[in-house]
């Protein structure tokens, strides 16, 4: 694979494709209206909840919720990465992919030489594994197939330090050095940075090799060392064996997060094939997020003395931000001294499934260890135990599981859900107004709450002419609010291709933290689309909710310059703005 494809070809070839003729020739479909519809490929139906619209270039299930462009359909369906799906694509339409060679910028160029070097050296590695006898043997102990060790690509760096720059034919120093690959010490003197160790390649979701696990095969120290940070290796983002697990199951139903290499590739070798591991590091909230994108539960699983309930701990605070409907986080502290690795060997996979399947839920853990030392029957330790979860609680997204969670600690300090909220959020006594003007809130399948903001960049990505109905000086699109400059950036693009459809909008944001959101509202099912004169109903719907936006940024602005009224004397302006404000309503 040389060369990067750019992204204006990317747009193209969606401008020309039709995902109606892609969809088709994988899953028959059948005309409904102005959309076609067939039993979705992605999950078990049995009456068909998978659309494919024709104007948007968009499918989507209203069963499970998949949805996306014809390359994330053929991604999806082919079971392929990104650049695959692109070159597949190209060839029904009987198109070549061009390749930049270098790329546009050379930032792209050098980490394409990351990527090589990392390859060339994944490969040597695998390659010095079947001449290592020692190392062979010693996974062999471990428990660990042949089967196994190619899956997870394991491999051997020899003892000796100039293997990598002499032999392995994987660029020049430079790029090795920035790969992590080789080292520099004082004396200037170079060298292999993995010696003597059984190496792990550390993949990325589309399965390249961004950075190394090696492990010594005796009890020499340190027993494992990693690569450094590097441009293409982020250790608080990446995930040891989510690539490969992914590669097993398309949905997993649930993924286990363990903290070591071995504990990942032996629960494979069992049979368990959806663990997954933090890189030596906790589990932090970008771990969480990548992983809930993938599957609706994790189950963590600590060591059950009190270091392994304190990672647990972090673990859980990391979560609780992205514990959106319909997602779940539980909690398995295993027997003292025993690892997944020990515990699987021991027990078998059945005996280790039925621990997951009884592992604490989030809500148990959480609870319990707040109350922990806590005296709940006396009012001064009540107090304590609804000020120490306050904190925790308003990390926490809107949703059912907030409430189960108030619900729950109410129960606990002996206050009734509404006046423990009250407590919580600090406003007891000038209790807000309920947002009067938001009307009625709808609720997906996917739980995500529809707020103005999201109402309006859900009905642009899925009719993008109406970014013609959204004036330049529109509030929200200056205003610090979630959400603003995507509605700016949406509004750009738009303008910049007038017929652009909602795939090729969505495309634009691949691999950026806004795709999943964007993926969701795109298929959201507005219920303007039933309406018999669809397209006015819509610029009706679109323009109500720019009014309500536009009056709940009004209303943070406000608010923002009655506080500063207090602390500070306002400037001309704002006295000004203060004043326009609050004749408005
Ligand atoms: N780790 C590390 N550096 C070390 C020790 C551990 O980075 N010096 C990280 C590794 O990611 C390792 C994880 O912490 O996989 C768990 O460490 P430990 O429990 O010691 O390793 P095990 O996976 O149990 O190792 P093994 O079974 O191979 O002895
Ligand atoms: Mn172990």
């Amino acid at each position: 694979m040389a060369g990067r494809i750019p992204q204006s070809f990317i747009d193209d070839l969606l401008a020309r494709v039709d995902i109606v003729d892609v969809v088709d020739a994988r899953v028959p479909l059948k005309k409904q209206g102005s959309n076609h519809v067939a039993c979705c490929p992605f999950h078990e139906e049995k009456t068909p909840s998978f659309t494919v619209s024709p104007t948007k270039q968009f499918y989507y299930c209203f069963g499970c919720g998949a949805g996306g462009s014809a390359l994330g359909f053929v991604m999806e369906y082919d079971r392929v990465e990104f650049v695959e799906a692109v070159e597949t694509l190209a060839s029904e339409l009987g198109i070549e992919v061009p390749r930049s060679g270098g790329g546009r910028a050379g930032e792209d160029e050098g980490l394409e030489r990351l990527y090589a070097a990392l390859a060339a050296a994944d490969r040597f590695y695998q390659g010095q594994l079947r001449q290592a006898n020692e190392a062979i043997e010693y996974l062999r102990q471990r428990g660990i197939s042949g089967a196994t060790a190619k899956r997870f690509g394991l491999g051997y760096a020899p003892p000796g330090w100039s293997h990598l720059i002499d032999e392995a034919n994987a660029g020049s120093l430079d790029d090795l050095l920035r790969a992590g690959l080789v080292n520099r010490n004082d004396a200037n003197r170079t060298y292999d940075r993995f010696r003597g160790r059984v190496m792990y390649p550390i993949r990325d979701r589309r399965g390249r090799t961004i950075a190394f696990g090696g492990r010594v095969l005796d009890d020499g120290t340190p027993k494992y060392l990693n690569s450094p940070e590097t441009p293409v290796f982020h250790k608080g983002r990446e995930l040891y064996g989510l690539y490969e697990a992914r590669r097993a199951r398309r949905d997993p139903e649930r993924l286990v997060v363990v903290e070591g290499y071995m504990d990942v590739i032996v629960l494979a070798e069992h049979g368990i094939d959806y663990a997954v591991a933090t890189l030596g590091t906790s589990t932090g909230q970008a771990h969480a997020e990548r992983l809930f994108s993938v599957t609706r539960e994790i189950v963590f699983c600590f060591d059950g003395d009190e270091a392994g309930r304190q990672a647990a701990w972090r673990a859980m605070t990391h979560t609780l931000p992205v514990l959106t409907d319909g997602r779940e986080a539980r909690f398995l502290f295993l027997p003292e001294g025993e690892d997944p690795d020990s515990m699987v060997r021991a027990e078998g996979r059945a005996a280790f499934e039925d621990r997951l399947a009884q592992a604490k839920p989030l809500a148990d853990f959480l609870i319990e260890r707040l109350r922990a030392g806590i005296d709940t029957t006396s009012v001064g330790g009540r107090a304590q135990l609804a000020s120490e979860a306050a904190p925790l609680l308003k990390t926490m997204p809107a949703g059912v599981y907030h409430d189960l969670l108030i619900d729950r600690l109410a129960a606990q300090v002996g206050l009734s859900p509404e006046r423990l909220r009250a407590d919580m959020t600090g406003d007891a006594g000038s209790k807000r107004a309920p947002e009067r003007s938001e009307g009625p809130r709808r609720r997906a399948a996917s739980g995500i709450r529809m707020t103005p903001m999201r109402t309006a960049i859900g009905l642009l990505i899925q009719n993008p002419r109406l970014a013609e109905r959204l004036p330049d000086d529109h509030p929200a699109l200056a205003a610090d609010q979630p959400g603003s400059r995507l509605l700016a950036d949406l509004r750009e693009r738009i303008r910049a291709t007038p017929d652009v459809t909602t795939a090729r909008l969505i495309e634009a944001y691949r691999d950026t933290s806004e795709q999943k959101h964007l993926e969701r509202l795109a298929s959201w099912p507005f219920a303007t689309d039933a309406e018999s004169d669809r397209d006015q109903a819509l610029a009706r719907e679109f323009d109500d909710t720019l009014e309500r936006l536009g009056e709940q940024v009004r209303r943070a602005r406000r608010g923002a310059l009655l506080e500063a009224a207090r602390e500070r004397t306002l400037s001309a302006d704002e006295k000004r703005e203060l004043q326009t404000l609050m004749s408005a309503r």
